[in-house]
């Protein structure tokens, strides 16, 4: 059998290039269309109308939350709202002071550039970002020792969203300068429903409303999952010659897919293992990486934040330890 591996996991929020044409396909570009996470949207919304009022840029923005949750769709939201351009870059894609420099440059008064990653920032382009974000300036050195100089440029203003699934990994000082922090939730299962929905009708393949709510409770309260479960199951819907998603073909094709009926995988299902093992005593994410042969960085990222926001784990000081929860899991 093939090793249920990160890299292989279908619950996996990781993205997969040659699905990335095809999830901006799916990606919401209106507010009506952007399902949940509502108090956001009504912040930013107020902010929004309040900056276009006084013809002012809007302040810089950071979203932090777990991948799949929203992050990148609602920045073109917003782009879109403002009607400004939004350039797209990722934190490992600057490297140097020039390559921040060459991207700087190049906007325009209103502009929104886009930091994946950015808790990825090498310390030194932090500093170049900081006067940039409160001064709209770039200060540039130019040479070392007693001959470097410090070049001054202006630059129009502009809107930073960064987005980030570290919070924790972000400095302070960068985290600061950013005037909204947005917090990101897990979606309900009735959220996801409607988002499966609407996706669906993209895909013109009609789902009933309890297959979508089947899909929606294996999706970890996660849109980009719910998408490709609904993208697996309708492969099995089109092999089995339905005109529209059954109950039956979508529990059965999740089954295929190892999802368990709680969204868990095997790499959930290993991970609460270890933990139970354990008998209450608090393990650290060292061990468990290693007993798992997986990254501390991705166990952190990507398995732990929904056992974490959903009571079946809790993290100590000394470790994580597993609540009385888990027993609906594990049998
Ligand atoms: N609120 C929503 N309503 C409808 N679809 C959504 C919503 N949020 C996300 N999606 C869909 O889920 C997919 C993943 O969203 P997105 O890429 O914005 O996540 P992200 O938070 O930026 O993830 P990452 O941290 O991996 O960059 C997209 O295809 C998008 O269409
Ligand atoms: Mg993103």
């Amino acid at each position: 059998m093939e090793k249920n591996t990160l890299d292989t996991r279908l619950v996996n929020v990781e993205k997969i290039s040659f699905e990335e044409k095809e999830e901006f396909s799916l990606r919401p570009s209106q507010w009506e269309d952007y399902i949940g996470q509502e108090q956001i949207k009504k912040n930013l919304d107020i902010f929004i109308k309040a900056s276009k009022k006084r013809g002012e840029c809007l302040d810089h923005i950071l979203f932090f939350g777990p991948p799949g949750l929203g992050k990148t769709t609602l920045s073109y939201i917003i782009a879109t709202q403002m009607g400004a351009n939004i350039k797209v870059t990722a934190a490992p894609m600057i490297e140097k002071s020039g390559d921040l420099a060459a991207i700087m440059t190049n906007l325009a008064e209103g502009d929104i550039l886009f930091i994946d990653e950015i808790h990825r920032l090498s310390p030194a382009i932090e500093e170049i970002l900081y006067p940039a974000m409160e001064d709209f300036r770039l200060d540039i050195i130019i040479g070392s020792g007693p001959a470097a100089q410090t070049i001054k440029i202006d630059l129009p203003r502009f809107t930073l969203i960064g987005a980030t699934t570290r919070a924790g990994m972000l400095s302070n000082p960068l985290r600061d300068r950013f005037g909204m922090n947005f917090r990101m939730e897990f979606y309900s299962v009735e959220e996801l429903g409607l988002i499966i929905e609407r996706a669906a009708k993209r895909f013109q393949k009609s789902i009933d409303e309890k297959s979508a709510l089947e899909i929606a409770k294996r999706s970890r309260g996660t849109p980009r999952i719910a998408l490709r479960l609904l993208k697996r199951v309708r492969d099995f819907s089109d092999v089995g010659n339905e005109k529209s998603i059954s109950l039956v073909t979508t529990q059965y094709a999740l089954n295929e897919l190892g999802i368990n009926t709680l969204g868990f995988d095997m790499l959930d299902l290993r991970y609460l293992e270890i933990l139970r093992s354990a008998k209450g005593r608090p393990i650290g994410l060292s061990t468990i990486a290693a007993a798992m042969s997986e990254d501390e960085g991705t166990i952190e990222e990507a398995i732990e934040p929904y056992l974490l926001a959903n009571g079946y784990i809790e993290k100590t000081a000394k470790g994580r330890i597993a609540t009385n929860k888990i027993f609906n899991v594990l049998k």
